[in-house]
């Protein structure tokens, strides 16, 4: 099974979805195991994966389809797969604490993020929001101040979306409660934030975002969420604060019930849409004042 088989890729596509042919030199493969473990291994000529199952020699994996069977020195056997998002992101190297699956697919619904928004983004951490916005075809700006986690978070990304969609995200290092600057090209389509105080990048709202773009704000503890819905008064419609639990389901033959754990509370969701601060309250229907007054909805 050695040595590399030509491949196709589509120029702008994330590799693990456009990528077609064996795994080459400098490939990620995600190696998974019978009992449902898996590995992120970017494959060398002569690289080895070790584990106390036993070692795998990297060359026994160039050159195989996805779906390639492996056994390892000690009889374990693996299955080699291209790594989907979410192994992406639970599996690669971190520094901040990455943004969890069920979260980045409920946070970019919610942004509404398509080929070609500009989304600022802040702070960039470990950059898996940023591949994810990457992978919808967004163009990033992102802001974090740490320099280290901004390197790390570079590296992810041209790593795990591809040298490609890399060329969409750029990050700087600066705080992000200091006034942002308007970009040349006009206030960015989307913003979405996950920093420790957003309410102190929402109040931003006028220079930073356009008239009828989204913000989305993360924010693990409900007080957090709270001070971002103080901020989002006046100028903003739809907006709401959600949650998603994610529960899996144990299903084998008729035996069939919710699993005993699950994936419950990581943060809440913040969303709203700008309108401008020039707006007329009394010109809008009820059903979009919510996010103006903080009324509640009987
Ligand atoms: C939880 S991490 C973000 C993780 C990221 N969303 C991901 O999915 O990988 C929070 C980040 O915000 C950064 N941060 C904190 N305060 C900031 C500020 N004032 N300006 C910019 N970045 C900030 C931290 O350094 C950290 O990297």
């Amino acid at each position: 099974m050695c040595g590399s088989r030509p491949r196709s890729a589509l120029a702008t596509g994330p590799a693990s979805v456009s990528v077609r042919g064996g795994f080459a030199v400098g490939d990620v493969v995600m190696l998974l195991d019978g009992r449902g473990r898996r590995w992120l291994v970017t494959l060398s000529e002569d690289g080895e994966f070790h584990t106390h199952r036993g070692v795998l020699a990297h060359a026994a994996i160039l050159g195989a389809p996805e779906g390639a069977r492996l056994t390892s020195s000690l009889g374990s056997h693996y299955v080699a797969l291209r790594p989907s998002l979410e192994d992406v992101v639970l599996h690669m190297p971190r520094g901040a604490q990455v943004i969890y699956p069920k979260d980045l697919g409920a946070i970019t619904m919610l942004a509404d993020v398509a080929p070609g928004s500009r989304v600022l983004e802040t702070g960039v951490g470990s950059g898996a929001l940023s591949i994810a916005l990457l992978r919808l075809g967004a163009r990033v700006s992102g802001i974090e101040v740490r320099e280290d986690f901004a390197a790390r978070a570079r590296a992810n990304v041209r790593s795990h979306a591809g040298a490609a969609l890399a060329a969409n995200w750029e990050a700087r290092i600066g705080d992000a409660y200091e006034p942002i600057a308007t970009p040349p090209e006009g206030p960015w389509d989307r913003v979405v934030l996950d920093i420790p105080e957003p309410w102190r990048v929402s109040v931003q709202a006028p220079q930073i975002l356009r008239e009828g773009g989204t913000l989305v704000a993360y924010t693990p503890s409900i007080l957090q969420a709270m001070q971002v819905r103080d901020t989002m008064g006046r100028g903003w419609v739809d907006v709401r604060t959600l949650e998603v639990l994610h529960r899996t389901w144990h299903v084998e033959g008729r035996a069939v019930r919710p699993d005993h754990r699950m994936v419950a509370h990581t943060a809440f969701l913040t969303a709203g849409r700008w309108i401008g601060s020039g707006l007329d309250e009394d010109a809008l229907p009820g059903t979009l004042l919510g996010g103006l007054d903080d009324r509640v909805e009987e």
